[in-house]
């Protein structure tokens, strides 16, 4: 079998640029992130101004990390993986570029609008009416680019990581479009069609829903085309990957309930989402192993090889907040961990060590090829960063355990008379030891992203014109 060069070539400019602003992002939104982690240590951070306290900057951090580093990756990635197993260019080079620039264009119009105080208050869905719409015009367009290159395929069938990519974009559209129904008052007010338990229930079926197919859908996504290539394995069973495909997105839709225990939701709804959540760590751990095993003959390769260790570990810890998830969706165990800093380690576990680490293993993997360089800069560096990465993490998680667990139990203990043990202000001066780890992980984690960059930067830089040009032509496999 022979391989010749097609005349035509992959679109790798958008990916390029996706790929870039994925690491520029990554930076500002874990930046941010130290920032409000360490507001939380010393409470005089937040300078008196309305625009730089707590309550405006969070917002903005999920949305920068979320939507910005996270949007990035998964478009960089899906734009990549999609031409590559499609063997086809993106069917249109204008409609891939509009959807770059009105992504930049609503992560800078976020930037402006939370710290002004312009929100909807619906966590993760807080941008007003006007930048909702263009980023459903985006999203929808994204969709056009990514089912129109499915389409035009040269090859026979399409591989997995596709699936998972097209359910992360069309369910994430029906979320957005859906949770965003509002009568919008002036330029930057508007009210939520819905109302009462019903408006917390569809919030919820989205948040939860864009941790299911946002952060995590689009990431397997990933993880099925880069895990194989990068250990230069096939994929450990492609059954497997199919039956944890539809498993995934039957299941998840149904456990958004789990946020809203305790509360006016009607009971039987509380009680379906937590059995759902329950069985969801079936498919979860089918995903997770399928991706381990694909290492099966090629452990040995972790030694050497560091982006490999990140998608590895990634895998890990996926593994870790989905086993940690369906126990927190337990009634009983929420009734201790519900507004304890328990979540925010959950989120985290999942938040730095699959999603980011995924992302940052995926983004090493194609910047040389990218730009046509054997590979990147330094390998050492990519070794510190993954040390960075990794401790950061631990220390970040294994902090908020220990203050949810003691906040959880300090808020619930009462004394013989009935009266609580503890005022709400112990139970913060005990999480204070706890505040100052967080900020020191979250600083390990984002100091790597500094090394990446500069990595990043010299392997661009070094890049030549010429090859990276070269790198885009379709190689057919099987011509003659
Ligand atoms: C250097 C890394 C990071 C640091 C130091 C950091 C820090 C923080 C802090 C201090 C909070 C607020 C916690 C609270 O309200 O008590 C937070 C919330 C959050 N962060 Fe991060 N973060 C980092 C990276 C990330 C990344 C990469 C993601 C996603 C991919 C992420 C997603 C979130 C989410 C979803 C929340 C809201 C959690 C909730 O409401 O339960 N963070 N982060
Ligand atoms: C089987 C998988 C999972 C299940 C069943 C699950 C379940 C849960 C539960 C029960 C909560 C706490 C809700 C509350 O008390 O308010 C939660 C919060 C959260 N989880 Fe997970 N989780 C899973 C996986 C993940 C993964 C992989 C990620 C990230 C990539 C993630 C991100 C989050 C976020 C961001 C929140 C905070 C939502 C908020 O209150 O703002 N989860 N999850």
């Amino acid at each position: 079998m022979s391989t010749a060069i097609s005349p035509t070539a992959y679109n790798y400019k958008v990916v390029r640029q996706f790929a870039i602003m994925t690491v520029v992002w990554g930076i500002l939104g874990m930046g941010l992130g130290v920032f409000i982690a360490s507001q939380l240590v010393w409470p005089e951070l937040n300078f008196g101004l309305a625009w730089t306290s707590f309550g405006r900057l969070r917002p903005l951090h999920t949305n920068l990390v979320i939507f910005a580093f996270g949007g990035c990756a998964l478009f960089a990635t899906s734009y990549y993986v999609v031409q590559r197993t499609c063997q086809t260019r993106l069917i249109s080079d204008s409609l891939a570029a509009f959807t770059f620039w009105g992504w930049q264009a609503v992560i800078v119009g976020a930037i402006i609008t939370l710290p002004m105080g312009f929100t909807t208050t619906k966590e993760y869905a807080e941008l007003e009416w006007p930048l909702a719409i263009l980023l459903a015009i985006v999203w929808v367009t994204y969709g056009l680019v990514f089912f129109g290159t499915i389409v035009k395929r040269k090859t026979k069938h399409i591989y997995v990581g596709n699936w998972f990519y097209g359910a992360f974009i069309v369910v994430t559209a029906m979320l957005h479009i859906v949770n965003h129904m509002s009568l919008p008052v002036s330029l930057f007010k508007s009210y939520s069609a819905y109302s009462g338990a019903t408006d917390a229930m569809i919030q919820w079926w989205y948040g939860h829903n864009a941790v299911g197919f946002f952060l995590t859908t689009g990431f397997l996504g990933m993880m099925y085309y880069f895990v194989p290539k990068q250990a230069e394995r096939p994929i450990y069973s492609y059954r497997l990957s199919i039956v944890h495909f539809w498993a995934l997105i039957t299941l998840y839709i149904w456990a958004g309930p789990h946020h809203l225990h305790y509360t006016a939701l009607p009971d039987w709804a509380q009680s379906l989402g937590m059995a759902m959540s329950i069985i969801l760590l079936a498919p979860s751990w089918g995903g997770m192993i399928n991706g381990m095993m694909t290492l099966s003959g090629a452990w040995h390769k972790l030694r050497t090889d560091p982006i490999l260790r990140f998608l590895v570990v990634s895998l890990a810890f996926y593994g870790m907040s989905t086993f940690e998830g369906p126990m927190m969706a337990i009634k009983t165990v929420n009734s201790l961990s519900h507004y304890t800093d328990w979540t925010i380690g959950h989120v985290h576990a999942g938040a730095l060590g699959w999603v980011a680490m995924i992302s940052i293993g995926a983004i090493y993997h194609m910047i040389p090829k990218l730009f046509g360089r054997a590979q990147m800069h330094s390998t050492g560096l990519i070794n510190a960063h993954f040390w960075l990465a990794t401790i950061g993490t631990v220390l970040y998680i294994a902090s908020m355990w220990v203050n949810g667990i003691t906040q959880g139990l300090m808020w619930r203990a009462i004394n013989d008379d009935g009266t609580l043990t503890y005022s709400f202000v112990e139970a913060l001066q005990a999480s204070h030891p706890g505040f100052i780890v967080r900020a020191l992980g979250g600083a390990f984690f984002a100091s790597g992203m500094l090394l990446m960059a500069y990595n990043v930067f010299r392997t661009v830089r070094a890049s030549n014109p010429v090859e990276a040009e070269a790198a885009t032509k379709i190689a057919v496999v099987g011509a003659h």
